[in-house]
């Protein structure tokens, strides 16, 4: 498993991801399009950036009906992407229809992960709102292993969750961590935060990094900044 960076375009357009994106003319990060992109330029955005070479993480976090799930990871496959995910709250049934409707003709599909609780969602929201009676590290690895079960190769966690969940599933279970930082940069609206070199420590597979890349002066020298720290 190729441990990697991934890089959050959370643009609201295609033309900003693209001016964005010119400004790497060595190398070809793997990128991250998020709802709101897709939302706004269609499954075009996609087609486009793979064409000029990138990897792309699709994170819609889908989360339906077993059926509705399975049919619309199919499409999602068609768009040749190369990582996705939905809501591991959907059931294990729901898991495996998507796992399903992912898999080409072929056989080959993209890596499929779960989100298990969001970072934004409290242990007491949790259990006030929506009446889970576990404690909401007890719930994420209760999903992860829900995840596993379903034959999904991962789930996206904070990176200070990434070592239980390794622990329970196993190191071959795939952790995608956002919530990173550099250790002398902006914390933001991130709570819980970890270095590049942190997140390898703990074993993250790949790190998902949004505006220490996007926002920084230099975004090309941010980016090799955390190859450099996480890759190594
Ligand atoms: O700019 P920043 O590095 O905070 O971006 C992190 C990215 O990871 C954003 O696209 C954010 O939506 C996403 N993300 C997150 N926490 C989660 C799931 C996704 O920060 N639990």
């Amino acid at each position: 498993m190729g441990k990697d960076v991934i890089i959050a375009c959370d643009f609201s357009s295609a033309q900003a991801t693209f001016d964005f994106l010119d400004k790497f003319t060595e190398e070809k990060p793997f990128v991250k399009i998020g709802m709101e992109l897709f939302y706004a330029e269609g499954p075009s955005i996609v087609k486009e950036i793979k064409k000029r070479g990138h990897k792309i993480f699709l994170d819609l976090k889908l989360h339906d009906i077993p059926n509705t799930v399975k049919k619309s990871m199919a499409v999602l496959s068609k768009l040749d992407v190369d990582m996705t995910n939905l809501h591991a709250a959907g059931t294990v049934e729901m898991m495996k229809a998507a796992l399903e409707g992912l898999t080409r003709e072929d056989g080959t599909r993209p890596i499929l992960i779960a989100v298990t609780q969001l970072t934004s969602t409290s242990e007491e929201r949790m259990q006030k709102e929506l009446l889970i009676n576990a404690s909401i590290n007890d719930t994420i690895v209760k999903y992860a292993n829900n995840a596993k079960e379903a034959g999904l190769d991962g789930v996206v966690c904070s990176p200070l969750e990434a070592g239980m969940v390794k622990e329970s599933c196993g190191k071959e279970f795939m952790t995608v961590t956002p919530g990173v930082r550099f250790a002398d940069g902006d914390v933001g609206d991130q709570v819980r935060v970890t270095t590049p070199e942190k997140a390898k420590e703990i074993g993250s597979d790949y790190i998902v990094v949004g505006r220490p890349i996007t926002a920084a002066d230099d975004p090309v020298a941010a980016y090799r900044r955390c190859v450099r720290e996480f890759v190594g």
